[in-house]
């Protein structure tokens, strides 16, 4: 589960028109097709990206909490039976936000991910592995053929490896830069992903001290990122701010949803991560999940379920 909401609100979606439907994560059956589309059917088992509360969408009936959720195909995947709605349902912002970081031109523009990758040998940095995002972009980099160095809190090690990294460190760690530099050796650093409290500092110490392209992608598109990427242009790395949207208006969108996701789903070349952790039954209890939320989570993702008699027509 994942919104916008409180006073940040405001600051980050100050176009969002009232009243509107927050949610950006979902996954169930098809109900209906409309506009045109040809790809999906009646029933079939999709997840999808709600985004009603993207800029250009600004509509209450793409928002993700509520019964009827209108999904744009591009940012639609088919589902395989192996993988439950409950953990299909983790992906959608996780996966856009991480795709958005390391595919979209102005981000790090790393080639796109396939099932059957061939190895590249250059390092992709993800600070704040066992976030959502986080989860999502070792995964991806690994699709793309990058070996992934990581950072994560200790008792996440081992599922971050087994997403695919190499090497995790522990972001608390004193000597956590050094030991990253060390382990990345004389390899390039083909990008970071800047992700969680302190990350970006940590980020371009890091670059600063590797070679590489010296990109750096930051999950907080605020002002603060702004001016330290300008102040970071003189040593020569490029700090840019992810938009975890981007991918419902641009070509990387059905790169990942429609021509990646469900083969790499089917054949288990990507899992739904971090795990799902079911807080409730009924949309009544998205206030609930919300409050959990912002009490913190560590490599989950909260989700509720809809009854099924709920959805009945
Ligand atoms: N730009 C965008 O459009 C966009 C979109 C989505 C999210 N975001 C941002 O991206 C970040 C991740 O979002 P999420 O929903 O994926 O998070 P999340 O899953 O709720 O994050 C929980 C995880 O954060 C980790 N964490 C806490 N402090 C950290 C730190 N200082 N450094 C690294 N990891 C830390 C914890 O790791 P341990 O438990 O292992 O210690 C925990 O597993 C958030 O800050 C969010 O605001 C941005």
């Amino acid at each position: 589960m994942d919104a916008i909401t409180g006073p940040f609100r405001r600051l980050v979606t100050p176009w969002v028109r009232h009243p509107t439907v927050l949610g950006s994560d979902v996954a169930g059956e098809i109900a209906a097709v409309g506009g045109g589309s040809t790809r999906f059917r009646v029933g079939e088992r999709v997840v999808g990206y709600a985004a009603g509360q993207e800029r250009l969408r600004n509509n209450s009936e793409e928002g993700g909490f509520q019964r009827y959720v209108t999904v744009l195909e591009r940012v639609c995947a088919e589902l395989p039976d192996t993988v439950t709605f409950e953990q299909a349902a983790v992906l959608p912002l996780g996966v856009s936000t991480a795709s958005a970081g390391l595919y979209e031109k102005d981000q790090l523009a790393l080639p796109l991910p396939t099932s059957a990758p061939s190895a590249r040998g250059d390092v992709v940095l993800v600070w704040g592995a066992s976030t959502s995002v986080g989860s999502n972009a070792v995964q991806l980099a690994r699709a793309s053929g990058y070996t992934v160095i990581a950072t994560a809190g200790r008792r996440n090690h081992d599922f971050v490896r087994s997403l695919g990294a190499e090497a995790v460190f522990d972001y608390r760690d004193p000597e956590v830069d050094r030991l990253i530099v060390d382990a990345i050796g004389h390899r390039h650093l083909a990008g970071t992903m800047a992700i969680g409290g302190g990350a970006l500092t940590h980020a371009l110490r890091i670059a600063g001290r590797t070679t590489g392209t010296k990109n750096i992608a930051s999950a907080y598109p605020d002002p603060l990122t702004r001016l330290r990427s300008l102040l970071a242009r003189v040593r020569g790395i490029r700090v840019t701010s992810i938009w975890g949207g981007t991918p419902v208006q641009s070509p990387v969108g059905p790169a990942i949803f429609r021509d990646f996701l469900p083969v790499a789903l089917r054949s288990g070349a990507f899992r739904p991560a971090p795990a799902p952790k079911i807080v409730g039954v009924g949309l009544e209890q998205v206030p609930r999940a919300l409050a959990a939320l912002r009490k913190g989570i560590s490599a989950t993702k909260l989700v509720v379920t809809i009854p099924a008699e709920d959805i009945t027509p």
